[in-house]
Order: structure tokens, then C-alpha cells, then sequence
């Protein structure tokens, strides 16, 4: 696994830093007041897991799935709704949990989707973000890193469902998809 790795770009360190980081920004912003968690499956299962523990207010928390990607290391465009919440989001606090924003074209139709369902708000937290590569007007409220447009493996994020028990996060090494 490792040897299709070209360099490490966030150590286990590092990614427990930015952790603690954005957990200190969320608990100051939301002063306590209840969240609901939206996690987004399944790439963000171990940022969310590292982070929700940080946070110190009430929290709920679900899962959603979206699907843009198949198994090719560039976006589809399409986005689809694989997962919903069942829960109402009528006045709550919303913090979509992410592992990566890209294009942008996921979150921005979840961001919209979500909106409609009058929460009092909804955040979007993001442990990575490739700005050059957005297509639509997206920015989190909370970003770990910005990186890079270079295809990035590990804690989580996968490239065609492996890799994704890399406890770091790393740039795949282009002759694995080319
Ligand atoms: P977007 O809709 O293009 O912003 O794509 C977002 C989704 O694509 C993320 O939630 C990831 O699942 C996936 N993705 C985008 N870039 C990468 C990457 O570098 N590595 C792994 N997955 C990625
Ligand atoms: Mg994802």
C-alpha cells in the first residue's frame, strides 16, 4: 500500500493538529448550542470520528452518502443521493462533516438540498480543499487544508474503495489510474 504512495502530504500529526484546530473554532462558534453532525460516508468516517470527539457541546449525528466519483480519480459530475437523513433538520444547527471538497459539485448540491429543510443553519466542515479545481461557488466554513490538485489517499479517502485505512494522508502515485 504504501509504495504506491509518491509523498506523504498530511502526517498522523499533522491531521490530529488540524483536528483539534477546527474542533476549537466549531465549539467557540456554536457556544454550546446543540449540533446535529451530518457525516458524509464513507470518507469521512475517521475525520468525523476524530472530530466529533473534540467537540465538547451536545451533538447528534447521522449519516449521509453521495456518489460523484465511480471508480476514476476525477468527478463525474453527476451527484447522487445514495444515503439520506431521516431526521428533521427544522430549526437545527447543521455541520456537514467532509473529507475533501473538489470541484464542489457534491456539496453544493447537498448544501442546497439541506437548506431547504429549514435548519437555522448548515455548516460545512471539510478536512481537505483543492480550490483550483472548483466548479461551483462552495466555500466551508471549516477547511483542515488547503491542497494541492493532486489525488490524495488515506485516513479515509480511498481511490476505488482502497487505501483508505492509510493512517496518513498521501498523493497517489499516478501509475496506480494511469
Ligand atoms: P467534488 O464533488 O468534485 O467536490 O468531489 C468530492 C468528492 O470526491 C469527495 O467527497 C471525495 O469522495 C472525492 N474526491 C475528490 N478528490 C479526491 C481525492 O483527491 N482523493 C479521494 N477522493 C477524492
Ligand atoms: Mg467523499
Amino acid at each position: 500500500m504504501h509504495k504506491d504512495i509518491k509523498y506523504e502530504l498530511m502526517s498522523k500529526e499533522e491531521i490530529a493538529a488540524a483536528v483539534s484546530r477546527l474542533a476549537a473554532q466549531i465549539n467557540k462558534d456554536f457556544a454550546n448550542e446543540p449540533v446535529l453532525a451530518l457525516v458524509i460516508l464513507k470518507g469521512s468516517m475517521f475525520f468525523a470520528a476524530d472530530l466529533i470527539r473534540e467537540l465538547t457541546m451536545p451533538v447528534t449525528l447521522d449519516f449521509m452518502k453521495v456518489s460523484s466519483y465511480g471508480s476514476s480519480s476525477s468527478s463525474s459530475g453527476k451527484v447522487q443521493l445514495q444515503l439520506d437523513t431521516m431526521l428533521d433538520l427544522t430549526g437545527q444547527n447543521v455541520l456537514i462533516i467532509e473529507d475533501i471538497i473538489d470541484s464542489g459539485n457534491t456539496l453544493y448540491k447537498l448544501k442546497t438540498l439541506l437548506c431547504e429543510r429549514n435548519a437555522k443553519c448548515v455548516k460545512l466542515c471539510t478536512l481537505l480543499d483543492k480550490p483550483d479545481r472548483r466548479e461551483t461557488p462552495i466555500t466551508a466554513d471549516y477547511t483542515g487544508k488547503l491542497i494541492p490538485n493532486e489525488f490524495v489517499v488515506g485516513y479515509g479517502l480511498d481511490f476505488a474503495e482502497r487505501y483508505r485505512n492509510l493512517p496518513y494522508i498521501g498523493v497517489l502515485d499516478e501509475k496506480v489510474y494511469s
